[in-house]
């Protein structure tokens, strides 16, 4: 046994891992056994790459032949599939292409391929990225984009196609069936008959994988880029622009998913400027796409200086305006009401919108949660909010089951995530960001899938050595790095919740544009409130937190029975929306017993204490990783370290002017 050690030790570690194995994200290459693959009698690109795809990562029987079959079956929804020994069942191709990769997932990390059927929960499961023509990405920490670049942009090289059909590759292994290509506060050249080119040859790399294509407009192209007066949604020549560039559109990509817009919203122009509602805006749009099957993806991101509470704004606008969009139109709304923090309750529009489909949008990038520096798994984040219940439909009516039409009957359900992908050689800037990229794919197919399992099978797929899985070798590997580092990547974003925002603080970070460390006292002067710190935390001599009770700025009534209720009391608020429905006295006492203060205290310092043992847990894993992958994130975790003690410190020290309390003892002094 000792000896089995420590050949593991010398190595196993080794054996299979190389520097490229970050560029291969959770696809690894492995020596494949020789399969027998049966197709429907009919030719296409998708059946092509679900053939290569058997071929190229079978580990299953040498010479077994499966078969993958369309067959219509009721039971089988959107692009869903039955596994069986014999092959894939499914009624689309893409529902095929799936059940292959699950396959092949299976036989990776060691399950046996378990008969029966899967069905995405959302029919739509898109990549929302925020890049912009000139090669930049908005909130991207992992290089320039993937899409587009600055010097002849146009011109598509043999490398471009490789890497996009590399990311499609990506994105089919999780289920993700849609690309939105650029930023939503969007360039109208997008729409210039030169970008439209480029765009086509993406979505030809795209579609082999079943990745459909779709842009960001911006809603005054007609005169930005069509030369018209206006952009009145209601204006017969707009609407004509429209269905001419629509038309353009499908002529070069047939398939095309159809538009992701941000109007009337952080400056962006859109039908308010015409005396128009969203509704106008949108559905203008979507009458231009319906006749070839296109979406109108409607974000719900809108707030102005003038209000008093920022999180009750899009509530406020959207809801009068239930039932009167269009079939082919999904409200795209951010997972909290205010704009992805680390913690944010649910946005009380899931489920309050009952005659209209709502998509939940979750940031995979890391903009509030340390950019591509700290270590956050998300997938316990985007859970946390899915599995919260809305009480809109009465108890059980989860985010999840709210948007993906359990609830209520609408025409199409949808899924978006901020990408966090980039020309970095890893492709996510932070090799465990990957991880985030992975979950957002698997729960978008299963809005019911855990965390905990999530984690486990990506690092097996990341990060495990097929070559050396004799049993001795995997108990080893599981015991000292599978199950120390799925503990580490589950309780990441809490640290981070901790060490930043704890109890329900929100929005105190650094402001200014990078959103990065902390900044409780940023607000020069001029500045929109809305746009500051001090807005949020409202600390002062007499407490800390922002009042959004009923005798406040009644945010609270935006959420359903018995929620409001629970949520206006502090005595039953749960702790980590505290101070988000809370101005409370710094001595107010906790469920803990403790004051409020000394709990911020600890919380501050847990987080720091919970990456100084992420360090401890990655230096033990060093035998199980490549040392670029060990050094990269040894490195990050080292800097991290060092600004969990600078958020701790400057919030305590600046919060400690208004309570003039003491640090209590348990908790490390400021530096
Ligand atoms: C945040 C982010 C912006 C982004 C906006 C949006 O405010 O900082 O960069 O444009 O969200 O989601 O539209």
């Amino acid at each position: 046994m000792k000896k089995l050690f420590l050949a593991v030790l010398m190595l196993g570690p080794a054996v299979g891992l190389r520097a490229e194995d970050g560029h291969q994200l959770w696809l690894r290459p492995h020596v494949s056994v020789p399969v027998t693959v049966v197709l429907p009698a009919r030719t296409s690109a998708l059946l092509a790459t679900a053939r290569q795809e058997l071929q190229q990562g079978w580990q299953g029987p040498a010479g077994a032949t499966i078969t993958l079959s369309l067959k219509k079956d009721k039971a089988i929804k959107y692009d869903g599939f039955r596994l069986s020994a014999q092959g894939v069942q499914a009624s689309t191709e893409r529902g095929l292409l799936y059940g292959v990769f699950e396959l092949l997932r299976r036989q990776q990390i060691g399950q046996a391929p378990e008969a029966g059927l899967s069905n995405p929960s959302y029919e739509h499961r898109l990549l929302n990225h925020w890049d912009n023509p000139d090669g930049s990405v908005e909130r991207g920490y992992a290089g320039k984009s993937i899409f587009w670049r600055k010097d002849s942009a146009l011109v598509v090289t043999r490398r471009d196609q490789t890497l996009w059909q590399q990311y499609a590759r990506a994105n089919a292994s999780v289920g993700i069936n849609g690309s939105v290509l650029n930023n939503v506060n969007a360039s109208p050249v997008i729409l210039s008959a030169g970008y439209l080119g480029r765009v086509k040859a993406i979505a030809d790399a795209l579609r082999p994988y079943g990745v459909k294509t779709y842009l960001s407009v911006k809603f005054s192209s007609p005169v930005l880029l069509g030369g018209l007066k206006t952009a009145d949604p209601l204006d017969p020549a707009v609407v004509k622009w429209w269905q001419g560039k629509v038309k353009e559109i499908y002529q070069q990509v047939p398939d095309f998913g159809g538009f992701l817009v941000k109007a009337s919203s952080e400056g962006q122009p859109g039908p308010q400027d015409y005396g128009r509602t969203h509704a106008d805006g949108a559905n203008m749009l979507a009458d231009a796409v319906r006749p070839y099957g296109g979406l109108v993806m409607w974000r719900a991101f809108v707030y102005s200086p003038s209000d008093k509470d920022r999180a009750k704004q899009a509530y406020n606008e959207f809801v009068p305006l239930d039932g009167k969009f269009r079939d082919n139109v999904i409200i795209q709304v951010k997972n909290g009401p205010v704009d992805f923090q680390p913690r944010e309750p649910f946005s009380p529009l899931f489920g309050a919108l009952k005659k209209t489909a709502v998509m939940p949008e979750f940031q995979i990038t890391q903009e509030y949660l340390g950019h591509a520096i700290d270590l956050a798994y998300l997938a316990p984040m985007w859970e946390e909010c899915l599995q919260s219940d809305t009480y809109q439909a009465g108890p059980g009516s989860t985010v999840a089951r709210c948007t993906n039409g359990s609830v209520y009957r609408q025409a199409h359900s949808a899924m978006a995530g901020v990408s966090n992908v980039g020309l970095d050689r890893n492709w996510t800037g932070h090799d465990f960001a990957q991880a985030n990229w992975y979950a957002f794919g698997r729960l978008a197919w299963n809005s019911s899938a855990k965390s905990a399992q999530i984690a486990e099978e990506w690092l097996k797929l990341t990060f495990q050595n097929a070559a050396d899985a004799t049993p001795a070798a995997e108990a080893e590997w599981n015991a000292k790095f599978l199950t120390p580092v799925a503990q580490l990547m589950l309780a990441s974003r809490e640290a981070i919740v901790d060490y930043s925002m704890p109890l329900g603080l929100h929005h105190i970070m650094s402001a200014t544009y990078h959103h990065y460390g902390p900044g409780p006292w940023w607000a020069p002067s001029g500045m929109r409130a809305d746009w500051t710190p001090p807005y949020y935390h409202q600390a002062a001599a007499n407490g800390v937190g922002f009042d959004r009770t009923r005798t406040g700025s009644d945010a609270v009534s935006q959420y359903h029975e018995p929620l409001a209720s629970q949520l206006n009391d502090p005595a039953t608020c749960p702790d980590e929306y505290l101070l988000w429905f809370h101005h409370l006295p710094w001595t107010f006492r906790m469920k803990s017993g403790r004051t409020l203060w000394d709990e911020l205290a600890l919380h501050y310092d847990h987080g720091v204490q919970q990456v100084r043992q992420f360090q401890r847990t990655w230096d033990r894993a060093q035998p199980y990783v490549d040392a670029e992958r060990f050094a990269a994130v040894q490195n990050k975790l080292r800097t991290q370290s060092g600004n969990a003690v600078m958020w701790k410190d400057a919030c305590l020290l600046y919060f400690q002017q208004f309570s003039r309390l003491p640090i209590p003892a348990a908790v490390e002094p400021p530096m």
